[in-house]
């Protein structure tokens, strides 16, 4: 039976490539420690389970194609107190930041266009590329820099007649860089130049380190007819398993597109929306306390990586992953090595392969991307095993 061109053009995901081998870790006894995940080990806030404990209704009926009224408003209220100005029209519930963005390349591309994104990326978005029929053409950034953006003739040099957008995460996944008010404006003035819309992935927007301050898209007042706000509570409230995103628009003529897209798929879950509409109760003392957390174990992280030989890194400002290059010259077989034919006192650590990251064949193969999702002393444990995983593996091969 045929099998079409569009699946086989998707790829298995990167990230998840190495979990049958740390389940038979697992089921051997051996303890892994999970540095590979962006799943946060913060509890989700009480107030999401009140209210679904709440919930009074008989019937799990289908709600708005565009969203719940009530969760809608609480995500206006949201962004009025962080300075951006939405109207409830403005506003689609998604399945996941995920839908999000699949429903605005959609709605921006047609089939063979290309949208512009820095590289190395969250790998997610090549598949949803893929199934919008959409090309990503990549500019690189460096580990050197923090990867923050190098020049505007490399951006602009890749721009084609059928580039329609810039896709970008700030915080970034995998690099947890954060753009300063100068990049953003430099690619809210390239967008205007080309003609390009602004896909802007912002679902990390709280997870921000050493004061630094931040600049959404949305606060580039000139050019908001060209942004597209991707957005999620999977992060910020650590619900990833509400699947509860949304895309917000101030182009009209775009969101109001978005609709059709959102009737397609009917609705996003009943109990899930609920939850997520009383998360606006949830005190502000909470992010000050997760992002106290990240940040230490983000310092945890890098100043034991630091005391590793021949680990090099910058400290990264926001979200809560690192790119590591690692004295290894294949990052894969390290990573498999050390679920398959490594323990220290019956442990092991699980990294990411950084290549999966890269559009650009090559690069990454000595880089993983860790993440600081579990606790500080885990994190602790979790260095003192891959610098003795690194120490043997030298030795072998
Ligand atoms: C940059 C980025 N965008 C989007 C997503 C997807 O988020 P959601 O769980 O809301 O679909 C992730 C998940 O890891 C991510 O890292």
């Amino acid at each position: 039976m045929n099998i079409s061109n569009r699946i086989m053009d998707m790829k298995f995901s990167e990230i998840r490539k190495l979990i049958p081998f740390a389940n038979e870790a697992k089921e051997k006894g051996i303890k892994v420690y999970h540095l590979n995940i962006g799943q946060p080990d913060v509890e989700t806030p009480e107030e999401f389970f009140k209210a679904v404990n709440n919930y009074k209704g008989k019937t799990l009926k289908y709600e708005n194609s565009q969203g719940i009224m009530d969760l809608i408003e609480t995500i206006v209220k949201y962004y009025k107190g962080i300075d951006i100005d939405f109207d409830k029209e403005d506003i689609y519930i998604t399945n996941g930041a995920s839908e999000g963005i699949l429903f605005s390349l959609m709605t921006i591309c047609d089939y063979g266009d290309e949208i512009i994104v820095p590289e190395p990326y969250y790998t997610n978005y090549n598949n949803i590329a893929t199934l919008a029929g959409v090309n990503i053409k990549s500019f690189r950034t460096y580990r050197e820099d923090g990867f923050h953006l190098k020049s505007k003739e490399d951006i602009v040099s890749i721009i084609g007649k059928n580039t329609k957008a810039i896709l970008i995460s700030n915080p970034g996944n995998p690099t947890g860089v954060v753009y300063s008010k100068e990049e953003v404006r430099l690619l809210a003035d390239i967008a205007k130049e080309h003609n390009l819309y602004i896909l802007a992935d912002e679902v990390y927007r709280e997870f921000i380190y050493d004061g630094l301050e931040y600049t959404s898209f949305m606060s580039m007042k000139d050019i908001l007819d060209r942004v597209i706000l991707i957005d999620s509570i999977s992060k910020r409230y650590s619900a990833c398993g509400a699947r509860i995103g949304m895309i917000a628009s101030k182009n009209k003529e775009v969101s109001h597109q978005f609709l059709k897209l959102c009737q397609s798929r009917l609705s996003v879950s009943t109990l899930d929306q609920v939850g997520a509409t009383n998360l606006i109760n949830v005190p502000k003392e909470y992010f000050t306390k997760v992002n106290k957390e990240y940040e230490k174990r983000r310092n945890i992280l890098f100043e034991g990586l630091m005391s590793i030989p021949g680990i090099s890194c910058e400290k990264p400002s926001g979200a809560f992953y690192i790119i590591v290059k690692l004295p290894v010259k294949e990052s894969e077989h390290f990573a498999k090595w050390l679920l398959t034919d490594f323990t220290y006192h019956n442990k092991t650590v699980m990294i990411t392969p950084a290549a999966g990251f890269y559009a650009t064949n090559g690069l990454g193969k000595d880089e993983v991307r860790l993440s600081y999702c579990i606790n500080s002393d885990d994190l602790k444990e979790a260095l003192i095993i891959l610098n003795k995983g690194l120490e043997e593996y030298n030795k072998i091969f």
